[in-house]
């Protein structure tokens, strides 16, 4: 879900809208505001996105307001209809909250509320918690702030809220544990939200919440304590975000528009680390813990999602360099898994938000365990990056359609990096590789761009697939993580079904599915696999599947045997999976926007997930 929120000398609702429409990507099942003004504490919210907020509030004369909170949601409890939608009033309608993030002993205090007489309006634990903190402020007659602090004691589970007070005018409370919240503080005014991109254009300086932190904006004043009740000294970070960055620039989409920006991206990602010049090739982040790295029985990768098919990769990238056994874990099982690791595992944390729920836990976990955490995030500041020990950033620039893509060829950048410094350092590279390989990682970008030169020729394929309803993706090696991105991506924006599966497994199953219908995807360049994958794809010639290939250019082999062929340019296996990834994104874009999807919001997910 996103946060937006507004304390100064302008017009709040303005800058909400705005800013929630920043953060929908976050989710967009519903939206809300709570405005402050003569005429009382007033909650607008509504089922859909947020300009269905923007358009219900157009006739109403009524929502002047120097203070407000907003909220576009991605429902966890009830459905996303208005009354569940936030902000939630208290009981007394005294005061408004928006939350973020899972109360998970609500049940309890839910039953507990309703014994002592309060009565629910929605579903959500977020309307218990709100009316938890409005009867303890009763019982204890004591200050909103104090009441949230006592109420935050009590709760278990994740949560980045921001309260306002009907009798407080200039006033916002804002508290967060494991969820996101960012404070803008502007001059004279204050923004709150879940990430900096609603915040960017008035101001570059935030002050990122810890856990466990309850900040005060009062009287155009920031303070900030610890739910003890110590004050702690809020540090003023500078952003060096650009307000174009996270616009559309021209595009559609903003997924075609991070599709096309790869080539500036992964140079981005590389710039001031890569210098083929010299032979060298520095991550700053891994300095200190390089030894640790060295040394390490085993990694650990642990992600989520499309973070999950980098770490993948990186298992043969560092595998094949550096010769250190690795492993690569759903976030989400590994943390409830009871897991064998300990202080000689060295632990690669990848997240493209840096919020994702469970990944946080798997590092908590590993961390107690005694291993050393290596984050690969592309947020900067955010928590999964503030939690690990040391990190590289994939500064591959704000993320905003859903299905992420300029993400992925970055985390994979940032990791080939560390499988050659791994590799050189431990001596299983030899240099003189080590070096070719720089100078291969250095061409990448060109060959992205070349890549995307065939936007057209994957268009037209699209165009003859758009209306199936079953897609297979199968590659091998390096490929196969690729071919397992290439099917998420597409069942992720144009809800059709979409398998990706290491093509020689594909015998073991997925071929009883080939028929004259079955269009299959084979990531088939020119690499150690490349026979293997022919033979696999005469397997489903023999079978009538359609056939469409990526290869590499100047290919004729498998030229002859598919339906269609995509060409490539060519490059070490390594890294091929930042070069055939494209044409397969562009693949699902096309096919997503020829079935009227919306690509950059697909139904029911959301960019960041900060519940588990
Ligand atoms: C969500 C997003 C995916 C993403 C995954 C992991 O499901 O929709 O695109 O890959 O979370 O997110 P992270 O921010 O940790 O990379």
């Amino acid at each position: 879900c996103g946060i937006v929120a507004y304390v100064g000398k302008q017009d709040a609702l303005p800058i909400i809208i705005k800013g929630l429409k920043r953060l929908e990507y976050r989710g967009y099942d519903s939206a809300g505001v709570a405005l402050l003004n003569d005429s009382g504490l007033s909650v607008y919210k509504k089922k859909g996105k947020v300009s269905e907020l923007e358009n219900s509030l157009k006739d109403n004369a009524n929502l002047k307001s120097l203070i407000g909170i907003g909220h576009t949601r991605w429902a966890t409890h009830g459905e996303p209809n208005d009354v569940n939608a936030h902000p939630h009033y208290s009981s007394s309608e005294n005061f408004a909250m928006i939350h973020n993030g899972i109360i998970e002993n609500y049940e309890v205090i839910k039953t507990d509320l309703i014994n002592k007489g309060y009565k629910f309006h929605s579903e959500t634990d977020s309307e218990v918690f709100i009316n938890f903190i409005e009867d303890i402020y009763k019982k204890n007659q004591c200050s909103l702030e104090e009441a949230v602090r006592l109420a935050l004691q009590k709760v278990v589970g994740a949560y980045a809220i921001v309260l306002m007070n009907k009798e407080e005018p200039d006033t916002l409370i804002a508290a967060r544990k494991g969820s996101p919240l960012v404070i803008g503080v502007g001059k004279e005014e204050y923004f709150l939200a879940s990430d900096a991109t609603p915040i960017i254009e008035y101001t570059n300086q935030v002050v990122y919440l810890d856990d466990y932190e309850i900040a005060v904006i009062r009287n155009n004043n920031l303070q900030i304590k610890t739910i003890e009740n110590v004050e702690t000294h809020p540090y003023i970070n500078q952003l060096d975000m650009e307000l174009e960055a996270i616009e559309k620039g021209g595009f559609d989409h903003f997924m075609l528009k991070e599709i096309y920006e790869q080539p500036r991206s992964i140079a981005d990602c590389m710039r001031g680390r890569l210098d083929v010049k010299s032979g060298r090739l520095v991550l700053g982040g891994l300095r200190d813990y390089m030894k640790k790295f060295q040394n390490a029985h085993r990694i650990i990768i642990t992600a989520c999602g499309t973070s999950w098919h980098a770490g993948l990769v990186a298992e043969y990238l560092f595998e094949e360099f550096a010769r250190i056994p690795v492993e690569v874990e759903y976030a989400s099982e590994f943390r409830y898994r009871n897991p064998v690791i300990n202080e000689r595992d060295f632990v690669i944390a990848i997240s493209q938000s840096g919020e994702t729920a469970d990944t946080l836990a798997a590092i908590e976990l590993a961390k107690s365990k005694g291993a050393t955490i290596f984050g690969v995030c592309n947020v900067v500041g955010s928590s999964i990056a503030r939690a690990t020990h040391a990190g590289s950033y994939t500064h591959a620039g704000p993320e905003i359609g859903v299905a992420s893509t300029k993400a992925f060829t970055a985390q994979i950048s940032v990791l080939s990096m560390m499988a050659l410094m791994l590799g050189y350092q431990r001596g299983t590279l030899p240099e003189g590789q080590f070096i070719q390989f720089l100078h291969e990682l250095e061409t990448v970008p060109a060959k992205v761009e070349k890549a995307l030169a065939l936007n057209s020729q994957v268009e037209e394929i699209a165009k003859q697939f758009k209306d199936v309803r079953n897609f297979l993706y199968l590659g091998r090696g390096y490929n196969f993580p690729v071919a397992l991105e290439g099917a998420l991506k597409l069942k992720e924006i144009s809800y059709i079904h979409a398998e990706g599966y290491p093509a020689a497994e594909m015998k073991h199953g997925p071929i009883a599915l080939i028929d004259e219908e079955m269009p299959v995807v084979f990531i088939a360049t020119r690499d150690s696999s490349y026979e293997k994958v022919v033979s696999n794809i005469q397997e489903v010639k023999a079978r009538k599947g359609k056939i469409i290939a990526v290869v590499t250019e100047g290919d004729t082999m498998v030229k002859k045997m598919a339906d269609h062929t995509i060409e490539i340019p060519s490059s070490h296996e390594a890294f091929v999976p930042l070069i055939s990834v494209i044409p397969l994104q562009l693949l699902s874009y096309h096919i997503a926007v020829m079935r009227g999807c919306n690509v950059d919001q697909p139904r029911n997910l959301a960019k960041s997930v900060t519940v588990e």
